[in-house]
């Protein structure tokens, strides 16, 4: 059993015994080293002004990760190379990244150009399949904000830095780092604290039922895009953590010819070729989902074990005919997606219990699925609303359909009454459709809040159905085509 949170820091190794479990990245680096060119802004992973790279062995490769250190538990950094905006420079020399900044004027006040500096530096590092192009860097700054200097500065800085092969001072060390990461990688669990205060990590499933089995009061921690908020906004001081990292076979992702399994630990970046190879609208749904640095650490397991109604994955996984597994000491089982979500802040989850997995079936012939994000912000914001569908077709017609909704009701929910109305409905017939879109006011009675009201909610959920018959039915047009890339995947394949 380790007693301290280990990871490496301009070479050096660092040892964390004696800490609050609570204590973000953020805090030790501007608290404790001083190091404050990493900035707070918002404290809650939207601005990215907090952006820091970790540097670390994912299956054997090194990757830079950017992660919102605002929200990060120092504990999660366990293992890895955590990188600043103060190492970047060599001696005198700025990072092509930084310099290409200053010299297309990408830098005004300054307050974010830091979390810039350190999101373009992972991109600069990043694997590249095809050429970058402003669409991709768009990806890799949505979950930065700028307020004075506009982005296409920041656009023009890295296309110009990071285009081609990384050679920097890091990259020149890539083997050596992987060395030292190797060295300080154990498959030892982690227990920093006591039995009334701790940041705890196990590395097997075994130690992670026996602890949570005899910690049932402790807190689960996945990626804590959610359990950091907690902390940072709520000021809640949360005793003890249990953090999901470091179980081995957590993160696997099995593809099978039936269905894709995803253990509970993986993050949303790694899901989305698996979820987009299902389909398409998966792949564009969790391009949206968040920005790349949330993306990075939060996970499926989390994203469901919340049981937030305006989470994004559980509406599509729902429609899709998704299996839950959840596992509590050695015993384990399984239920359908829908059916772990029983109220508002309430999950089929009993004390003990913790999300294992999820079995997501791929479509068989004959089956189409559409799904659609309506958020204010197109990328970087929590949805208003989200529906995601399945038709089984039975020539024009719909043989039977599985419908799903988040931020309709206070859970993610199937529309039962809309699906069973579908049931015969003609592709070709809009008048047929017409059943099922009144059902859907039956199936839901939606909240307004400040992300939409009642009535918008009703509206977009009606036009979300007829949008994806629509395009089952092949006569959409570029009008129906607003949200998504629907076109572009079904132009190439
Ligand atoms: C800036 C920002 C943008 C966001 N954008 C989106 C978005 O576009 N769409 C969206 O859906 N969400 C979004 N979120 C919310 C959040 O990122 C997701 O819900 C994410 O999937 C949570 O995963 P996590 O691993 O970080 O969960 P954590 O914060 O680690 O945990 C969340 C909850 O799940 C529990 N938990 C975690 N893992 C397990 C497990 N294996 N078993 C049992 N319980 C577990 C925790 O105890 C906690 O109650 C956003 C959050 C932020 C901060
Ligand atoms: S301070 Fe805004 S994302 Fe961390
Ligand atoms: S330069 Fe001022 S916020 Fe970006």
């Amino acid at each position: 059993m380790r007693k301290e949170i280990t990871f490496l820091r301009r070479g050096q190794i660092v040892q964390l015994g004696d800490i609050a479990p609570t204590l973000t990245l953020l805090d030790y680096l501007r608290l404790t080293e001083h190091a404050v060119g990493t900035k707070e802004g918002c404290a809650e992973g939207d601005c990215g002004a907090c952006t820091v790279v970790l540097r670390k062995t994912v299956n054997g490769r090194l990757v830079y990760q950017p992660v919102n250190a605002c929200i990060l538990l120092a504990g999660q950094a366990d293992g890895a190379e955590v990188i600043t905006v103060e190492d970047l420079a060599d001696g005198a020399a700025p990072h092509p990244v930084q310099q290409q900044i200053a010299q297309q004027h990408g830098s005004q006040c300054g307050f974010c150009t830091p979390g810039f500096v350190m999101a373009l530096f992972a991109l600069y590092h990043a694997e590249r399949s095809a050429p970058l192009e402003r669409g991709k860097v768009n990806d890799w700054i949505a979950g930065n904000l700028c307020r004075c200097t506009g982005y296409r500065p920041i656009v023009d800085a890295a296309l110009s830095s990071c285009s081609g092969a990384a050679a920097d001072r890091f990259a020149a060390r890539d083997k050596d780092a992987t060395a030292a990461l190797r060295a300080l990688a154990g498959d030892d669990d982690l227990f920093v604290g006591d039995d009334t205060r701790f940041f705890a990590a196990p590395a097997s499933i075994e130690a992670l039922a026996n602890l949570y089995a005899a910690h049932s009061d402790a807190v689960l921690v996945g990626g804590a895009t959610d359990v950091g908020l907690w902390i940072t906004k709520k000021l809640q001081t949360l005793p003890k953590i249990i953090w999901l990292g470091r179980v081995r076979g957590l993160d696997a992702i099995e593809d099978g010819p039936d269905a894709v399994t995803f253990g509970a630990m993986v993050s949303h970046e790694a899901a989305i070729p698996s979820l987009a190879a299902i389909d398409p609208d998966l792949g564009e749904l969790m391009r949206r989902f968040a920005g790349k640095q949330i993306r990075t650490v939060g996970t499926i397991g989390g994203n469901i074990a919340n049981g937030s109604p305006i989470g994004d994955t559980p509406p599509a996984l729902i429609a899709l005919g998704a299996r839950l597994r959840l596992q509590k000491g050695d015993a384990q089982r399984d239920l359908a997606l829908e059916d772990f979500f029983v109220a508002y802040g309430k999950q089929d989850r009993t004390e003990g219990e913790f999300v294992r997995s999820v079995e997501v079936p791929r479509l068989r012939a004959k089956e189409h699925f559409r799904c659609y994000k309506i958020s204010k912000r197109f990328d970087q914001d929590i949805s208003a609303a989200m529906g995601a569908f399945k038709f089984t077709l039975d020539g024009s017609r719909v043989a039977t359909a599985r419908i799903a909704f988040g931020g309709m009701a206070a859970t993610p929910k199937r529309a039962r009454l809309a699906e069973a109305a579908l049931a015969g409905a003609d592709l070709a017939n809009e008048a047929s459709w017409q059943p099922a879109l009144s059902a859907l006011a039956r199936d839901f009675t939606p909240i307004t809040d400040q992300r939409a009201s009642a009535a918008y909610r009703g509206d977009v959920a009606q036009a979300l159905l007829r949008k994806a018959l629509v395009e089952v039915g092949g006569t959409a047009t570029p009008q129906t085509r607003v949200v998504g890339i629907r076109e572009t995947a079904d132009a190439s394949s």
